[in-house]
């Protein structure tokens, strides 16, 4: 089994997941991965939290991280993806791929004979979202009936899984935005098979009764082109006080990090009572390990 999408995984998965997550937080039991397991970080893209997580997710469960960048391999001088995704599997048991391309990611989990795991393309982001909404999950309980607004940009890799992972908990979802800026129909349609999933323009309407208010970048990974144009659209949609004011009384401020504070988002915001930026960052790390566990689980169950 990869882990591709957010939408690859359906509820019991999910909740399996966080039970893993949970499981080691107790630290009751020895969880870890088959012994002299090999975990491969294929990363064509920069990264600070989702590379060391992994790398430190990797080495307290027993496993050796390997990275793989693109300047130093043979990337550099044109072999494709899909090989070197077949090559890393005769080596490593894990393959987790940071890449701007996910239609390649999807060709590469093709030629890979062990589980492939997406640590970002364009157009998801699937271990965010669960360090996401598990996250939601110890502050909030039960997701059904609850309403997670995404402010900004929201076609952004974030919120695509965001929305996916969170409907099929039973939360609402509604991206706040620009009249012209449309969600991914990918990702917003299959979301909506799950769950409730709104669009408004509005931030009174957008933001109402939300239980939580998420925000990213507005310049996200191969945008930088488009950079000043995409800025002064998406500036109205800052998540600052005001913003965070049509939201419910005391609902949490969440960002997958790194922020640009005077962007996105305010500095009394991000860095207020309210953000739970830094629990979600530190829920990176064990939701890593449950990841590689649950589908190293799945690997035993189905060889
Ligand atoms: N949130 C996140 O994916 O951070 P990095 O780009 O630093 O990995």
């Amino acid at each position: 089994m990869n882990l591709i999408s957010s939408g690859d995984l359906d509820r019991d998965e999910i909740k399996g997941i966080f039970s893993l997550a949970d499981r080691l937080v107790a630290n009751k039991e020895r969880l870890s991965l088959r012994e002299h397991s090999t975990v491969a970080l294929l990363f064509t893209e920069p990264s600070t939290r989702t590379r060391v997580s992994f790398e430190v997710a990797v080495a307290q469960l027993g496993g050796m991280p390997i990275y793989v960048d693109a300047k130093s391999s043979q990337l550099s001088r044109g072999e494709e993806l899909s090989d070197t995704a077949r090559i890393l599997s005769l080596y490593c048991d894990f393959i987790a791929v940071r890449t701007n391309s996910h239609d390649s990611l999807l060709k590469m989990a093709e030629s890979a004979g062990v589980p492939v795991i997406n640590a970002l393309t364009e157009l998801e982001h699937p271990t965010q979202a669960l360090a996401d909404t598990y996250t939601l999950y110890k502050r909030l309980g039960d997701l059904k009936g609850r309403r997670i607004a995404f402010l900004g940009d929201i076609a952004a890799n974030t919120a695509n899984s965001l929305m996916l992972t969170c409907t099929k908990l039973g939360a609402e979802v509604s991206l706040v935005g620009p009249r012209d800026w449309k969600p991914r129909a990918q990702c917003f349609n299959k979301a909506r098979e799950y769950g409730r999933v709104y669009v408004s323009e509005s931030m009174e309407e957008g933001l109402d009764g939300a239980d939580a208010v998420y925000t990213d970048t507005f310049v996200s990974m191969g945008e930088e082109a488009s950079a000043e144009r995409r800025r002064s659209a998406l500036m109205p949609y800052q998540l600052n006080s005001a913003a965070l004011s049509n939201a419910k009384s005391g609902a949490l401020v969440m960002h997958p990090l790194p922020a640009h504070r005077g962007e996105e988002i305010t500095a009394e915001v991000i860095d207020g009572p309210q953000s739970v930026v830094w629990e979600q960052a530190r829920n990176k790390l064990l939701i890593e390990k449950a990841v590689l566990l649950f589908l190293s689980e799945e690997s035993e169950r189905t060889r």
